[in-house]
């Protein structure tokens, strides 16, 4: 077999074989095949598309790359949680110590930044002397003892999607259904989970611009779970404007801690409860929705979230002490506010625009060895639909290096649509797809 026809015969739009994709993701995994050559292949893809037969045979292929993690010794069920992507995502460091307070075990592997949105893991190591990379058993063994662990992808599960995720990023190839399919269930398979609540994103910020593509992608998902014996439920989230108020990587665990302590943003609360009730659900913890989210809220309210969010952080290094006292987490050279110039009402906050100006103060890499800065970042001071008068306060840029500064502070004023008409605010739960 040869790479090079495998990449041609893509390019002509034909369908790959199981042997054919097994060969790439193996040969990828192990450096025999180079990454030029799979850049190639990824791009082929990327423009034409691979049937359902051929995204299953990726997402087994990748999750066979490493070890398939049994967790079955946690004698509970395992629901895991992923999202397709956004801007001021931080439900998982918010959802997760939440649902492990109410007895659902977490075993969590997440994701960097990818393309303009941002990554749970890069937050987590905002917070000083976090580690998001550890043995597996050490792993399993946090999860026995306080119920929850988060880490990066290790080499040693769906290492081929370790490898693919970054090449993808750095030649713009991550929009695609197949691939975020493929790369999503790989991890959740590989890392034993035995349901999978997703939050898949639609709108300006998020990899699905509209419904039916966010339909198709869960769809996919939820077939791929079935034939892996893995229960999956997608819920169809609003992302046309960044979640929440900050963007930016210790700016949203920030915005996370507060949240935890009770300052709750309504689109982020309304996404946390939603997918937490279904995590409650599959875990069998409680049948009804509704009655989940109310156990939710209270976990929330008597802070036994809080205290497993900094539970969590301490069994894995991190020092508490930049959460219990906010002021101590490292901020950046410069908070620069910009102001409303017009009265009217906010209408329209980009979130892929927003995202993309968080990537020029810092926060993304440009090529997948890059380091990024964790404090930069925009804080939003409104939401879309919010009235706003002269002078008022849009948001804060926090920078490190003030020529970008002025940059992102020219580029985000103009990001910010006002419109004389008061508008009608978007709903940010669009729908839940079981099967
Ligand atoms: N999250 C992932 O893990 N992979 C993707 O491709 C997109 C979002």
């Amino acid at each position: 077999m040869r790479i090079t026809d495998i990449i041609e015969k893509k390019i002509k739009k034909q369908e790959l074989t199981k042997q054919e994709i097994e060969y790439f993701v193996t040969g990828y995994t192990n450096g025999e095949i180079k990454e030029y050559q799979v850049a190639a292949l990824l791009m082929a893809i990327f423009l034409n598309g691979m049937n359902h037969q051929e995204t299953t045979n990726l997402t087994i292929a990748m999750a066979n790359s490493g070890k398939i993690l049994d967790l079955s010794t946690l004698g509970e069920i395992i629901v895991d949680k992923h999202s397709t992507g956004g801007v001021g995502d931080k439900v998982s460091l918010i959802l997760l110590p939440l649902v492990s307070s109410l007895g659902v075990p977490v075993a969590k592997m997440s994701g960097r930044g990818l393309g303009f949105t941002g990554g749970t893991v890069d937050k987590l190591e905002s917070i000083p002397g976090y580690q998001t990379q550890i043995e597996i058993n050490q792993f399993i063994k946090n999860v026995e003892k306080i119920g929850i662990s988060m880490i990066s992808q290790t080499l040693d599960l769906a290492p081929a999607d370790k490898k693919l995720y970054a090449l993808r990023d750095s030649i713009s190839c991550v929009e695609s259904i197949p691939l975020i399919a493929s790369s999503i269930m790989s991890k959740k398979i590989a890392s034993g989970a035995q349901k999978i609540v997703l939050d898949v994103t639609v709108g300006k910020g998020a990899f699905m611009k509209d419904i039916e593509q966010a339909t198709q992608l869960s769809k996919t998902m939820i077939e791929i779970g079935k034939l892996a014996n893995r229960q999956t439920i997608c819920i169809i989230t609003n992302m046309n404007e960044p979640l929440g108020y900050a963007i930016g990587n210790s700016l949203e665990v920030i915005e996370a801690v507060k949240f935890l302590k009770g300052d709750m943003p309504q689109d982020l609360k309304q996404v946390v409860l939603e997918l937490g009730s279904y995590m409650l659900k599959l875990a069998k913890k409680g049948e009804d929705i509704e009655k989940n989210k109310i156990r939710l809220l209270e976990n929330l309210e008597n802070k036994k979230a809080y205290h497993k969010f900094l539970e969590l952080v301490e069994n894995q290094g991190g020092d508490i002490r930049y959460l219990t006292d906010l002021k101590k987490m490292p901020k950046a050279s410069y908070i620069e506010p910009i102001y409303s110039k017009k009265n009217g009402y906010i209408q329209q906050i980009d979130s892929k625009k927003i995202g993309e100006l968080v990537g020029i103060l810092g926060a993304k890499r440009e090529k997948k060895e890059d380091s990024i800065d964790a404090k930069v970042g925009i804080v939003l001071n409104q939401k879309v639909t919010n009235q706003v008068k002269i002078g008022d306060v849009l948001a804060y840029i926090h920078a490190n290096d003030e020529e970008k500064l002025k940059e992102v502070k020219i580029k985000l004023e103009e990001e910010i649509k006002i419109s004389e008409q008061k508008l009608e605010k978007e709903k940010t739960i669009l729908g839940v797809i079981t099967k």
